[in-house]
């Protein structure tokens, strides 16, 4: 994989050359407002570098699941002005991802400009599964570039026409913050330092089932809270009230819980929860054992005890990695069990991996210091994959091509 200092290095030559830059700007918004630019910030290094360099950089992003439909409230240009207010440089944005419209605007981009392309998943092709359609699509991202750079860490886990198509029709590079995520993963799997504690939470057991099954090989506790965990009691046969239940993973989970006790893996689930009679910000929060939720309520987040069993099973981890918040973080009555398990990585001695998405912005939401973690990803999914030994397509495609034209 060639990285973007292995680029740079050819200063003289980028200089002026139009660097397709795929970045991860998927952030949460709320009526048109961002609600947490993490991917927004960490996607500045890279194209600061090439802002320097002078390169002409072309920024394509997605934002949410368009499905090829143009959607006003999914438009990237809030996004591309919130990247102008951090770069602390002027950001164009046209309201097109390929075509006459983008091609004019990238040939009036002048060197150390950026200029960022509208939803790549306002066009079908961009997710599509025909090879044929994505790869057209990949053509007309080619034909506004000299160089492709992959920095969405976040998305290439996907099999997407500007995440993975696109590397094979220039020289490609990986963005140092796709290095710098890949580094953090492989000290994950290569040589954890021991006890290894993952802690899974968030909303759907059945995207999590086979990260866990595959962790069960690798690490020495799985500690489950968030809305999967429902699950996890209904598969010890206890009651769950209204909470989330995927009832038809409840055999697949007591498959998997009897795997780990055979494999000697600590499967901790909380002993209390926080229940409430309705999913609302100023429903009367009740705590409950976790084998006696009654019926009409259900989970919102782990209860007090729990909290502090999760802490305890963190307190010596020498590696933990934390995918999914505990409860419904964004209610304050529903946020403790989130935070805990967020003080619980801070006050660990241990290598400390948040892992994208929801729980990072848990993390920045609920007021901690980044800087108090080992590592908060961008990606979600893509670490997921990644821990579940699947392999990354967008990875793997920078591993395998050099691109058309070989070096820019
Ligand atoms: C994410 O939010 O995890 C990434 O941006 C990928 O988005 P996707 O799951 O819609 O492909």
């Amino acid at each position: 994989m060639r990285s973007l200092d292995a680029l740079l290095s050819q200063q003289g030559e980028l200089s002026g050359s139009r660097v397709l830059v795929r970045s991860d700007l998927n952030v949460p918004t709320d009526g048109g407002r961002i609600t947490d630019d993490g991917r927004v910030r960490a996607s500045i290094p890279t194209i600061r570098h090439l802002v320097d360099a002078d390169a002409r950089v072309v920024v394509v992003a997605h934002l949410g699941r368009p499905n090829g439909e143009v959607r006003a409230d999914l438009s990237l240009a809030p996004v591309a002005e919130r990247l102008g207010q951090l770069l602390g440089a002027s950001v164009g944005f046209v309201g097109a991802s390929s075509g006459a419209e983008a091609v004019q605007a990238v040939e009036s981009l002048t060197p150390g400009g950026v200029l960022v392309l509208e939803n790549v998943r306002f066009d079908a092709r961009e997710t599509s599964k025909d090879d044929g359609e994505r790869v057209a699509l990949a053509e007309q991202y080619a034909a506004l570039s000299d160089v492709f750079v992959s920095d969405g860490f976040g998305v290439v886990h996907r099999k997407q026409a500007s995440v993975f198509d696109i590397a094979s029709l220039r020289p490609s590079y990986a963005g140092g913050l796709v290095v710098a995520e890949m580094e953090v993963l492989t000290r994950l799997t290569d040589d954890p330092g021991r006890p290894y504690a993952v802690v899974l939470g968030g909303s759907k057991v059945s995207e999590k089932l086979g990260v866990i099954a595959h962790l069960l090989q690798r690490v020495d506790r799985i500690l489950v809270g968030g809305g999967m965990v429902y699950t996890f009691l209904a598969a010890q046969g206890h009651p769950t009230g209204t909470s989330l239940l995927e009832q038809d993973q409840v055999q697949t989970v007591r498959k998997l819980l009897a795997d780990a006790e055979r494999r000697g893996v600590d499967i901790v689930l909380p002993s209390d929860i926080v229940v409430a009679d309705r999913f609302s910000q100023d429903a009367e929060p009740m705590v409950v054992a976790a084998s006696a939720i009654p019926a009409g309520t259900m989970g919102l987040d782990i209860g007090p005890a729990a909290q502090r069993e999760f802490a305890a099973a963190l307190a010596d981890a020498q590696t933990v990695f934390w995918n999914g918040p505990m409860g419904v973080f964004e209610f304050p009555a529903f946020a403790a069990g989130t935070r805990a398990v967020a003080q619980a990585l801070v006050d660990s001695p241990g290598f400390t991996v948040v892992g994208g998405g929801d729980s990072a912005a848990a993390v920045r939401t609920l007021g901690f210091d980044e800087g108090e973690f080992g590592h908060i990803s961008t990606g979600g999914g893509a670490s997921l994959e990644y821990l579940e030994g699947r392999v990354l397509p967008g990875i793997a495609v920078l591993d395998q091509t050099t691109g058309e034209g070989g070096a820019p």
